[in-house]
């Protein structure tokens, strides 16, 4: 694929790693259920379910606003006092401005002291971020604030049925602190990459709708997971039998079941939101990844397999050890 770009790699070797010490979410008040769709749009609540596994999405809020909510949770989830954060990184592909970064607005909004940029990876962006936290970590940073936030309800044309059934507002966020020498490191393999030649299948211009070959994505979406999750698995070391849980960009049921299927995981390994969210872009890996968090589905030492892809065409993977060690004292860090 020419316009192709691999990079990734495993964090072992030496260099400190981080770990995810707290996560929320934020969702806002408005549900868009299948049926308000049927109401305005030639489709059916039978057939978005079918084709899609999405009952309702959420509506309205501001990315920033969404953005702040799910950071303040993870915040207080990780029990760490917000002046001890040194990098807020925010993944997003539908920032509230071109300028500033919603990020500095999200800093502003937390009273945090630290550095503040936007990431654009689209679906993929969440796990692009989390390996640029742990490169941030690797260079000295001791905690960052990592969310994905996004409202597609702005980019997405209520009257195309192709997009209006499938897209929705939504945040998540996790602290990451910088692992003390000599424990474990939780990053273990990763996976970014983009295909630039395919940014035609899914794209908005500014301040456009989004337009997008639905078929086509779905088809390049179930290749370049399961792709991505296999070089994230390698990198680490494990197969797909030493996963114990599966954290897939929410976009389709049908897409996560199809790569699920060829990389050897059941559904119930699989954490799955997108019922009740739609697809929220870079917000739906960390909304999924807290869902079952806060079920107690991970446990000690479990390994997890993240996996996203999106416009671009981009795609990420990341296979992390879990730990339930709490926050790290800030000094203590190498
Ligand atoms: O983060 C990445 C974002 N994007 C995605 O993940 C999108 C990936 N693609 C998809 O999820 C699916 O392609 C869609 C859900 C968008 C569409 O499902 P599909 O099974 O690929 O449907 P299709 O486009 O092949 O259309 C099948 C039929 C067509 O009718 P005919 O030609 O067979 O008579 C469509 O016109 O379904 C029709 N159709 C609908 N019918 C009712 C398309 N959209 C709808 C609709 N309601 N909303």
């Amino acid at each position: 694929m020419s316009g192709r770009t691999d990079a990734g790699n495993t964090t072992t070797g030496g260099l400190r790693g981080g770990r995810i010490v707290g996560w929320g979410t934020a969702l806002p008040d408005q549900v868009l259920s299948n049926a308000d769709l049927e109401a305005n749009l030639d489709t059916t609540d039978a057939w978005i379910t079918e084709r899609t596994g999405i009952k309702e999405r959420r509506y309205g809020g501001t990315t920033a606003g969404l953005a702040a909510e799910a950071g303040r949770k993870a915040i207080e989830s990780a029990g760490v006092d917000p002046a001890s954060i040194d990098l807020l990184i925010l993944c997003t592909t539908s920032p509230d401005r071109n300028l500033p970064a919603s990020a500095s607005t999200v800093q502003a909004a937390l009273g945090l002291d630290c550095g503040a940029f936007d990431l654009n990876a689209a679906c993929s962006g969440f796990v692009y971020g989390l390996a640029a936290a742990n490169g941030y970590i690797a260079m000295g940073s001791k905690r960052i604030l990592l969310i994905g936030a996004e409202t597609l309800d702005k980019m997405t044309d209520p009257e195309d049925r192709g997009t209006a059934i499938l897209f929705g507002n939504g945040g998540g966020a996790v602290v990451i602190d910088a692992v003390p020498e000599g424990d474990p490191v939780q990053l273990l393999g990763w996976d970014v990459g983009s295909d630039g030649d395919a940014e035609h299948i899914l794209y908005a211009e500014l301040g456009g709708y989004m337009q997008m070959d639905g078929r086509e994505v779905f088809r390049k979406a179930v290749r370049v997971m399961v792709q991505s999750a296999n070089t994230a698995m390698e990198r680490a070391g494990v197969t797909a039998k030493d996963i114990a849980l599966v954290v897939p960009h929410q976009a389709n049921i049908r897409i996560i079941d199809s790569a699920c299927d060829k990389l050897g995981f059941d559904r119930e390994q699989t954490a799955l939101v997108l019922q009740s969210t739609g697809n929220t872009s870079a917000a739906s890996i960390p909304l999924a990844l807290s869902e079952a968090l806060d079920q107690g589905r991970v446990r000690d030492g479990d390994l997890v397999l993240l996996v996203g892809f999106g416009a671009g065409m981009t795609w990420a993977s990341a296979v992390l050890r879990w730990s339930e060690a709490g926050p790290v004292e800030i000094g203590a860090a190498p």
